[in-house]
């Protein structure tokens, strides 16, 4: 990717609400789906990017949240919006890799991930963050995945220049693989695709100057996307894997006294128009369902490395990359 076109991609997603597919209501279903949690969980937010997610676990579950992410104007947003709404003693706001995590062994009760693992690959984030996990721990994750075997041909030549994604039975056994048991999945409602990430991005794009450098190429590849999304939706989907070291005992573990269930009702999917969207306890159904889709921030251009076993690295959009500005 160009500097300029690193910029103007910037430039356009500066100040979205987040920065993929999501939505408060997905971030409380997976919390529901993670189960009963100590009383102020340490948790450590991934990739956070402007940090809706954060806000949430830090307002909502009273989590003491590490929010850790490369890119500083996306630090700078949720400190903003941290402060705004009293939350800054609650959030501490580090510039990290998500490769290169500094923390010691078991420091955390939750971590969470949504929309970033694919940066470094499933699997490897998967492996490398499980050390960080406390007996008992949890690890929310969400990944964009096939939802059908014979996608059509233009998601398929999307994707192919975007980021190889496989099928959710290959997760969810990568999942296995590297050493996790399976809580529950939970497929995003095709709303989380455009409410926070697309609808705004269509605005941003709308209102863009073409003329700086950079910019046109920006604009096309986030109106592409997002048509892609338009026409194939149903041939791929965000699911949110929610994740415990194989060795983690039963849950009860946490009902004591001092560790709340988490007792949140989640208000439920928030419409989906093709009626697929959903979440399972794993026992209940681990496997994919047919669905609707996912969606993240992405611009065409560039190889990806590692094939679709491994797992996908998105080497434009991982700031650990030197084609990426620094970012
Ligand atoms: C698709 S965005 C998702 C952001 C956020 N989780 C959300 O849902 O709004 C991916 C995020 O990962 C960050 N990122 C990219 N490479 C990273 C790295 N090596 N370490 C930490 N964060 C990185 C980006 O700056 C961006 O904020």
């Amino acid at each position: 990717m160009s500097d300029a076109l690193h910029e103007a991609f910037f430039a356009l997603h500066h100040g979205l609400p987040r920065q993929g597919p999501g939505s408060d209501a997905t971030t409380r279903r997976l919390l529901a789906l993670a189960g009963p949690l100590p009383e102020r969980p340490r948790t450590l937010n991934v990739g956070c990017g402007p940090g809706r997610a954060a806000l949430l676990l830090a307002a909502e579950a009273g989590a003491r949240v590490t929010a850790v992410d490369l890119h500083r104007p996306f630090l700078d947003e949720l400190r903003e919006r941290a402060a705004a709404r009293g939350l800054s003693d609650r959030i501490r706001i580090e510039r990290h890799s998500m490769t290169a995590l500094p923390y010691p062994d078991g420091a955390f009760d939750l971590i969470w991930a949504e929309g970033s693992a694919y940066l470094m690959g499933f699997d490897a984030a998967l492996r490398s963050w499980r050390r960080l996990l406390a007996p008992g721990g949890v690890l929310v994750v969400t990944e964009c995945e096939w939802a059908t075997d014979s996608p059509a041909p233009r998601a398929a030549a999307f994707w192919a220049q975007a980021g190889a994604l496989r099928s959710g039975e290959r997760n969810t056994a990568a999942a296995e693989a590297a050493g996790y048991r399976v809580l529950g999945v939970h497929e995003l409602p095709d709303s989380d695709w455009f409410e926070e990430y697309y609808d705004p991005l269509a605005r941003h794009a709308d209102a863009a100057d073409p003329a700086r450098p950079g910019m046109a190429q920006a604009i096309a590849g986030a109106r592409e996307e997002i048509a892609v999304r338009r026409a194939h939706g149903a041939d791929y989907r965000y699911r949110g894997y929610v994740l415990t070291p194989a060795d983690t005992e039963e849950k009860s573990m946490w009902t004591t006294p001092s560790r709340t269930p988490w007792k949140r009702r989640c208000g439920g999917p928030v419409g989906d128009p093709r009626g697929t969207a959903g979440s399972v306890p794993h026992a209940a159904g681990g496997g994919p369902g047919g669905g609707a889709a996912r969606g993240r921030v992405r611009v065409a251009a560039g190889a990806l490395g590692g094939g679709a076993d491994a797992g996908r690295h998105d080497r434009r959009l991982c700031a650990d990359h030197p084609g990426l500005g620094g970012r």
